[in-house]
């Protein structure tokens, strides 16, 4: 018999009335512009503490609907978007050792943008090598991992730039 010890939980959300939301939350997202960072754009680093409560009430039947596929606590710590223009990407990088990070795939065209790729903490026993797989999304989804998982994007190859909201997040019983 073969059994799993340990598994690697992610949290997958269809965004309910997507097209309506996406133009409400550009238009938040107007007040909340993005700046040239390493290899991407970004407001991460830029004041945007109004983001947070309106970004809660928007996707509040979200966030129920992962307090119902957890049966937790979906207390939400940060928010902010990413941008990559034609040729940005993202090194490896993770979220901390606590909680989860979500991604909500803004711009997203599946068959032109690099995915989302994670990297398993541990490799493969049989044959040594690290092992990745890539999100498996559309534009107006949600993914969250948790966030000790590493993860990066490939150079944007196309000339539409892909955009997403990143949130960080606990799960509190
Ligand atoms: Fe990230």
């Amino acid at each position: 018999m073969i059994s799993n010890i340990f598994e690697i939980n992610c949290i997958n959300i269809n965004i309910i009335d997507w097209d309506n939301k996406k133009k409400n939350l550009l238009k938040l997202l107007d007040n909340y512009p993005e700046e040239s960072k390493e290899f991407f754009h970004t407001n991460k680093h830029l004041p945007r503490s109004g983001l947070l409560p309106e970004f809660c009430e928007m996707f509040d039947p979200e966030v129920i609907q992962m307090q119902k596929e957890t049966k937790m606590r979906v207390h939400i710590k940060d928010v902010w978007t990413v941008t990559y223009k034609e040729n940005e990407f993202h090194n490896p990088h993770n979220h901390g050792h606590l909680g989860f990070n979500g991604v909500l795939y803004l711009d997203y065209i599946r068959e032109e943008h690099s995915p989302t790729y994670f990297v398993c903490p541990f490799p493969n026993a049989m044959d040594d090598k690290s092992m990745m797989c890539s999100s498996d999304v559309y534009e107006g989804q949600i993914l969250a991992v948790p966030a000790f998982l590493t993860h990066y994007t490939s150079p944007n190859k196309s000339k539409k730039p892909k955009r997403i909201l990143a949130f960080d997040f606990n799960l509190v019983p």
